[in-house]
Order: C-alpha cells, then structure tokens, then sequence
C-alpha cells in the first residue's frame, strides 16, 4: 500500500536519511519546534534572497526548500562538518553553505535569519553582529533571530543545562553561555529605525527561546 506523497516537513526530515541519528533529530526538531514554520510564514512568498547564519546541518533550508521558498539562500556554520553534511544533504538544491564564523559573512542585502546563535558570543561581537545583520536587511526584508534570553525562570535554567550538555557530547564543539537580555538583541535594530516584534517561541520544548522579527521599512521616495 502506497503511503502517499511525503509532506513538506517530512520531505524536509528524508534528506537526512542517510545519517540515522541527525535523521531522528531532524524529525524531532521539527516536530516539535515552532521557530522554523514561524520562519516560512515569515518568508514563504518573498523574492529576497535569505542568510542563515550558524545554519548547522542545513535542516532550516531544506524545511524552506519544501515549504516553497524558492529566493537564493546561503547558509553560513563554524562547524565544517556540519556545512559538508549540509552540502550533501541538498546537493540537488541551488542552497550555496559556507563555513566559516558567522561575524564574517559576505555583503548581503535580502532577509537575515539566526537561530539559537548569539550565545556563542560574548557581549562586544553580540553587538557588532546584530549591528552588521541590520545593514545587510534590505528595504522591506526582515531580520529573524531567535535568542535565549537571560530571565529568572525554570526555562532559562534548563537552557543553560541543555548547552552545557549538548557542548559535552560535542553535537556543538563550543560552549555557548552569554545569553543577551531583550533589550540587548533589540537595540541596534531600534536604533537603525526597525519595527520590531518579540514573541515567545518555545512550543513543546522547555526552552527558553524568544522569537524577535525585525523589519526594515520599504523606503518612501
Ligand atoms: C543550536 S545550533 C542552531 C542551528 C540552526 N540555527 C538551527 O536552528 O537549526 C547553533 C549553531 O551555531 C553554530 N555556531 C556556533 N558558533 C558559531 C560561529 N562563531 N559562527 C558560525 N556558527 C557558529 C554551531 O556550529 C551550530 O551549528
């Protein structure tokens, strides 16, 4: 019995079938996080080109790819060996991955997206990132970032364990603990004129993960 055609988010899931344990994780991920649907209502139907910024294993973009975003991505990952894995896992695609630090990404002006990333940084090159991702936001496009934000809550101490755990079985080779505060990762898109919007976006997950969309307005001549 045939079971049908694969959904989008299964589609997405199957590429990454030849690697059993980022298989498993990529279905549960998606399954359960609400960041990357929020990311395709967000982008879905828009022409801009997209960067994504510490992309991992590629899943956001083969999650875009199959839900109909058709603009030029590039993701950009420290993490070699996840960028080779995302490389063959949408080898069939026109997605481009780089590796290399997510503060020296190439000129941009489209959509920036970053999940779960500032972190790894500490306070001065968190400002100077959100800073450059700001100026590479094209007129109307929008900034996705979703951050961990530093709040006295049971959610925010289960964060902390999961880095702490994740770093210990080298699924991430560094330890990322320098969660920012709303006002932190809000600033320089105020200060460069943004609309912004902040939600929290944690689903069925225990994080303590915020969603902030930041949209540069179209320019009025
Ligand atoms: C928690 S994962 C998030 C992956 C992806 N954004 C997602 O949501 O599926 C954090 C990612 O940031 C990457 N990373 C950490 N430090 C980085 C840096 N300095 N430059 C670029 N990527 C970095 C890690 O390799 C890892 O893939």
């Amino acid at each position: 019995m045939s079971s049908g055609p694969l959904s989008p988010r299964r589609h997405a899931v199957s590429r990454f079938r030849r690697w059993p344990p980022l298989f498993f994780y990529a279905e549960g991920k998606t399954a359960l996080d609400p960041a990357y649907p929020a990311v395709v209502a967000a982008l879905k139907d828009s022409p801009l080109p997209l960067l994504d910024l510490g992309c991992g294993m590629g899943l956001l973009a083969a999650y875009l790819r199959a839900h109909g975003y058709e603009a030029p991505i590039l993701g950009v990952d420290a993490d070699e060996k996840k960028i080779g894995i995302a490389r063959q896992a949408l080898a069939d695609t026109n997605v481009r991955f780089r590796a290399g630090d997510a503060r020296e990404f190439p000129e941009q002006s489209g959509h920036v997206v970053m999940l779960d990333v500032l972190h790894y940084f500490d306070d001065a090159a968190q400002g100077a990132l959100l800073r450059r991702i700001a100026a590479s936001v094209a007129p109307g496009g929008l900034a996705l970032v979703r951050v961990t934000l530093q709040e006295p809550t049971w959610r925010f101490a289960l964060t902390r364990a999961e880095e702490w755990l994740i770093h210990q079985v080298r699924w991430i080779p560094w330890m990322g603990s320098n969660f920012p505060t709303r006002d932190e990762v809000s600033a320089p898109f105020r200060e460069a004129g943004f609309a912004v919007d902040v939600q929290p976006m944690w689903g069925r997950t225990p994080f303590n993960g915020y969603f902030f969309s930041f949209r540069r307005p179209e320019v009025i001549l």
